[in-house]
């Protein structure tokens, strides 16, 4: 019997009923602002209740593989760094000497220390965050208690792999309530298991909105994508479906018409479909028939937006044939899919935003799960007025 990812079988289902039944969907069509996307006000409000303490994805446990392995992370504005300890616990702590707050690891992608050693002055932190040592204690600083100053700790939280952190050490996170059922997607596709194999980071002139927006539309795949992966796709049968605060989608594969014959224990989502999951602010991750995809959106003002492209695989590559191999099929999406097509039409779009030629942005049927991103928006931060610029 095979494991399907529940939440996505029900929309897989929904969607062969729909062929099955020549259903066409629901009419739903919607328009938004153009200002809605070059509002400098606007951002900073947004940055402040959707991001400021939100618990954002900044990697997946994979990457740090043994004690003291540790990574660095700024690009959600503050300066991250995420350490597994000697018992095996992945912490997360603001990069910076409680003495006088020079950053503390420079890290190049993964590194391991045993300690983190201030280049300063050379306090020495362990790896769960604590003061070990101060030179020169007894002369500099007699009356310093260690116990209190150790790196400030940010809260971290970990599902099948994949790690959020909150840049506010105030916050709390609880990943129950804020995935919910796609925890069980995510378990069903072993996401867990994976591993991370490379991810690369580029900053694009778009707003953070367009990016997402890209990412749940079933109108633009096989047009923009018509010279790559856009054949493989049929045109218009995608459905996608709200959970909490998060979207799970469905894009139909060539195959998937064959799965109206199938058994539903012999459906094979990753072959007949592509799943996707947009977890709210800022992350969507994509099945991929041999490989899962995490793009996550930190954006740095209305038109500038840092993208993060994560490659997560089911078995470390054994040889250096296996790595190529993984690496021309990560190439294929990250070049030649999100930043030639996708990523490079956001680009354009926020150039003709900014044109002002348009007022609004028109959605139709196959867009309206981008109607669903905004409302969730609204919901937390009240509706757009373009009053606010
Ligand atoms: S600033 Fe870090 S040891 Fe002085
Ligand atoms: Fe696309």
């Amino acid at each position: 019997m095979n494991a399907l990812p529940p939440a996505q079988t029900e929309v897989f289902s929904a969607l062969l009923d729909d062929l099955r039944l020549e259903r066409k969907p629901d009419v739903r069509t919607g328009e938004i602002d153009t200002s809605y996307y070059t509002d400098e006000n606007w951002f900073k409000q947004e940055h402040q209740q959707l991001f400021a303490a939100a618990p954002l994805v900044i990697g997946h446990s994979s990457m740090l593989q043994k004690p003291g392995d540790h990574f660095v992370h700024d690009h959600s504005g503050k300066p991250i760094l995420v350490v597994r300890g000697k018992d095996d616990q992945i912490r997360a702590f603001l990069n910076v000497c409680r003495h006088r707050g020079v950053r503390l690891s420079n890290a190049d992608g993964v590194a391991n220390t045993p300690s983190f050693v201030c280049p300063y002055h050379n306090w020495i932190y362990a790896l769960d965050g604590t003061l070990s040592k101060v030179p020169l204690q007894s002369e500099c600083f007699p009356d310093l208690d260690k116990s209190c100053h150790g790196l400030k700790e940010l809260p971290l939280g970990e599902c099948e792999g994949l790690l959020f952190v909150s840049g506010d050490p105030d916050a709390s996170i609880n990943l129950q309530q804020q995935l919910g059922p796609i925890q069980d997607d995510f378990k069903a596709f072993r996401l867990g298991d994976h591993v991370f194999f490379r991810e690369s980071v580029t900053t694009k002139k778009a707003n953070w909105k367009l990016i997402i927006e890209a990412f749940l539309d079933g109108y633009h795949v096989v047009r923009l994508h018509r010279k790559t992966v856009g054949p493989m796709f049929l045109d218009g049968v995608a459905k996608s479906q709200r959970s909490g605060d998060n979207i799970m989608s469905v894009v139909a594969r060539q195959e998937f018409e064959r799965a109206l014959e199938l058994d539903r224990n012999e459906w094979d989502l990753r072959r007949h479909a592509s799943c996707a999951f947009f977890l709210f602010p800022n992350t969507t991750i994509i099945v991929h028939p041999d490989y899962i995809s995490y793009l996550t959106l930190f954006p740095t003002a209305a038109n500038e937006t840092i993208c993060v492209h994560g490659c997560l695989i089911a078995e470390a590559p054994r040889d250096e044939k296996a790595a190529a191999h993984w690496e021309r099929a990560y190439n294929i999406i990250e070049e030649g899919v999100f930043q030639a097509e996708d990523l490079f039409v956001c680009e354009q779009a926020q150039i003709g935003m900014n044109s002002g030629a348009n007022d609004k942005l028109l959605f139709g049927s196959y867009e309206s799960s981008i109607l669903d991103f905004h409302h969730i928006i609204a919901e937390k931060m009240g509706p757009y007025t373009p009053a606010s610029g």
